[in-house]
């Protein structure tokens, strides 16, 4: 038996993910149950060999559940511009020993839902194996005890479109039924990412640290802050590491406002924009525990944890 919290993540391994599972594969309190694995950064199999390199990387032997290759209904654009062809930096590592699981992502998530009931589900990508899963089995929100989701731009100043975020804007439709089927979530979204930038200078210094860990991630990595900040300027921004820190420890959190949120699914600019109703107008549930702020020490303390 053990006392740890179990932890299932949902995850289109991406440079940012790559960071926010090894701080998950770290975490004293947390047992990681298996990666499920969506499209998005770029295809699915790039993803999920890119989270078999991760495991192996980090010794954690957590299984790999390769989920769905395309978004439910429309076809997406991924981010290779950003993350490299292989969504790792195009570093061009040696392929992993290990294998990928037989079985399907989300046939994965209803199963180890049974089997560990209350557990803390993390998505930091699209969320089209989540949406799947609860096509399959509409109760599976009953068996998790949390939910959090990398997603969103609360005030629709997005960055895959002007309005949408990626994660949302990739599967809009996957989103809309995942924000619908869920009685409470919790929400971290873009544009908090954007006021927890992480000075370039310091991260540097972090992955300098001389670890397996820590010289693979600066690889894969490598491109990508070079891309940011020559687009973005002093500050990079790892949205899913700050996701996985709030949601390995809550109290870390300043606060949290709560709001009803819906997805636009159609629309002629803003499809995969979240629509928050700040103003308590709709006088639907404030479902979405949207994320307010995180105590930077702790998210540094998070960051520097998973490359040690
Ligand atoms: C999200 O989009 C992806 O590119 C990142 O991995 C992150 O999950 C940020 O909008
Ligand atoms: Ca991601």
């Amino acid at each position: 038996m053990t006392d740890r919290i179990p932890l299932l993540i949902d995850t289109d391994p991406g440079v940012d993910d790559a960071w926010a599972l090894l701080m998950a594969f770290a975490s004293p309190h947390h047992e990681v149950l298996g990666l499920t694995i969506s499209a998005g950064n770029v295809g699915l199999a790039h993803t999920v060999r890119n989270a078999l390199k991760l495991c192996e990387i980090a010794k954690a032997d957590v299984p790999v559940f390769p989920g769905c290759a395309v978004p439910l209904v429309f076809p997406a654009d991924d981010a290779a511009y950003v993350h490299g062809r292989d969504g790792f930096g195009d570093t061009g590592y040696l392929a992993p020993a290990r294998r990928a699981e037989a079985e399907h992502a989300a046939l994965a998530m209803i199963r180890l839902s049974h089997a560990h009931p209350g557990l803390l589900l993390v998505c930091l990508g699209p969320l089209t194996n989540l949406a799947l899963a609860l096509r399959l089995d509409p109760t599976l929100p009953s068996r998790v005890g949390r939910l959090l989701v990398m997603g969103g731009a609360v005030t629709g100043q997005g960055n895959t479109s002007a309005s949408a975020e990626f994660n949302l804007g990739f599967d809009p439709e996957a989103a809309h039924i995942v924000f619908e089927a869920f009685e409470s979530f919790d929400l971290v979204d873009w544009e908090l990412v954007l006021r927890h930038g992480l000075p370039h200078a310091e991260v540097e210094a972090w992955l300098a640290a001389g670890t397996p860990k820590a010289a693979f991630y600066r690889a894969i990595s490598r491109r990508t802050r070079e891309w940011s900040e020559d687009r973005r300027g002093s500050l990079w921004h790892c949205a899913d590491g700050l996701a996985m820190a709030a949601a390995l420890e809550p109290e870390a959190a300043t606060g949290w406002q709560h709001r009803a949120i819906e997805v636009e699914t159609g629309g002629r600019f803003a499809r995969g924009a979240t629509i928050v109703d700040w103003t308590g107008r709709t006088g639907r549930p404030a479902k979405a525990r949207i994320l307010a702020g995180l105590d930077p020490a702790r998210l540094h303390h998070w960051l520097r944890l998973a490359l040690a």
